[in-house]
């Protein structure tokens, strides 16, 4: 076999193993074959994590298109061992924007009745230039808080024509893979990138969401004076009282030796503040779009730009300083390193199978809008993971339910 198909495989196969609680409803799936019929165009990360997902939705009885969701992210190695198994694979690494689109309706081409996005690429792709499609869609789920966000304007707008499920607003997504994941893998994307030591730099982090949180903890745990940017004031406060220096951008720029944005805005990071920096500052982007860090400034302002290794370039600027950019400002986690652990997107996947699972059972009764999955499958899915963790937990007594639940008890 290509050695590149059989390292696809090995690494599907490792993730498999970390992958409990999504094997785990792979097995159910398998026997009932709750997708029959049906065909999921996907667009998300091409790694290893997301092949398991795929193997466990064709388990299910589904036909799969997936393209990327990202110009830098796609493991071609496992793009090449699922395309092997059959599947229609339409990504590989440093694509284009053109190729971007153009794997995004190879997708629409294979006339999906399901979509499942990771920043709602596809989705819009779908709205504003296929919309013959949108008559025959059962429904979609979105991956990620910045695909919520365009989801919920097209919701506002009266644009949104399907059903989405918001996957990123389970508890057991947004509160791991955002946090944990993104804090662990944000970290190793700028290691593999620079191999710098983090201990005794000031790290400045701008978002104070999960991402942002998981990133100034994982900071911290490694030695760094972290400081917090945040435009909410609540975000802030918690920032304040979880112990970390929280000022503007402003003031921070000239203090950091890196920058993390995690925000999922645009001009985070922009010429003012390139202008103040320390010489020798690193510049990482891990929110989903590549807006976070004004790269047409830094590319205008800098006098000169070389790649010095893989995913990092040196840029030149009028004062004599250089900053260094990773990946190109597009999410480090996933362009410089390998994305989030499996373990961790083992709960997200769990997510968007169930998701599609619940579209299914819902066909033609949910209003097109963007909906959240009912607790009781959130809750599933933190069961699933405890057990593949060999946790065990309480249960309520008789009475302590009744005494939950009823008001006339007091002092
Ligand atoms: N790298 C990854 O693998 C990964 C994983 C999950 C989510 N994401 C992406 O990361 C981004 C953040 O996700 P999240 O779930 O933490 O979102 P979130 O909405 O929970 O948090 C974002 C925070 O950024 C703050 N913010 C907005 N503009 C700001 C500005 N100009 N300066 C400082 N703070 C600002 C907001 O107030 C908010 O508190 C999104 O784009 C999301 O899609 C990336």
């Amino acid at each position: 076999m290509n050695k590149v198909i059989e390292q696809g495989r090995n690494n599907l196969e490792l993730a498999e193993k970390n992958m409990t609680a999504l094997m785990k409803l792979r097995a159910d799936f398998s026997k009932r074959k709750p997708f029959k019929d049906v065909r999921i165009g996907m667009a998300l990360h091409i790694t290893k994590e997301t092949g398991v997902l795929v193997r466990t939705l064709r388990d299910g009885g589904a036909q799969v298109a997936i393209a990327s969701c990202n110009p830098l992210s796609t493991q071609d190695d496992v793009a090449a061992a699922l395309a092997h198994e059959g599947t229609a694979v339409y990504g590989h690494k440093g694509e284009t924007r053109k190729q971007y689109y153009d794997y995004l309706k190879k997708v629409i081409a294979f006339k999906p009745n399901i979509t499942i996005d990771d920043g709602c690429d596809l989705v819009t792709e779908i709205h504003k230039n296929h919309r013959s499609l949108l008559k025959g869609m059962i429904g979609g789920c979105e991956e990620t808080t910045t695909g919520i966000i365009r989801l919920r304007a097209m919701e506002k707008a009266g644009a949104l024509m399907y059903p989405i499920i918001a996957v990123n607003d389970n508890d057991t997504k947004h509160l791991m893979d955002n946090y944990y994941g993104t804090g662990q893998s944000t970290i190793d994307g700028i290691l593999r990138a620079s191999n710098v030591l983090i201990a005794g730099k000031t790290v400045v982090v701008a978002g104070y969401g999960s991402c942002g949180k998981g990133v100034a903890l994982r900071a911290a745990g490694l030695g760094a004076r972290v400081i917090v940017t945040e435009v909410k004031p609540f975000r802030a406060l918690q920032a304040a009282m979880d112990g970390f220096s929280v000022m503007p951008m402003r003031k921070a720029a000239p203090l950091g030796d890196l920058f993390i944005t995690v925000t999922g805005n645009c001009e985070v990071l922009r010429r003012e503040h390139f202008r103040v920096m320390k010489s020798g500052a690193i510049l990482v982007n891990s929110g989903h779009f590549d807006t976070e860090i004004d790269l047409p400034a830094l590319g205008s302002l800098a006098k000169k730009r070389r790649r010095v290794r893989p995913f990092l370039d040196e840029y030149s600027l009028p004062s004599g300083k250089i900053v260094y950019l990773v990946a190109e400002g597009r999410l480090a986690n996933l362009a410089a390193a390998e994305g989030h652990p499996s373990e961790v997107m083992s709960m997200s996947f769990c997510g968007q199978a169930l998701a599609v699972e619940y579209l299914l059972k819902k066909r033609g009764g949910l209003a097109p809008g963007v909906h959240l999955l009912p607790e009781e499958i959130d809750l599933k899915i933190s069961r699933l993971q405890l057990s593949a963790m060999g946790v065990s937990i309480d249960k309520l007594t008789e009475k302590q339910n009744k005494y939950l639940s009823g008001w006339q008890e007091g002092t």
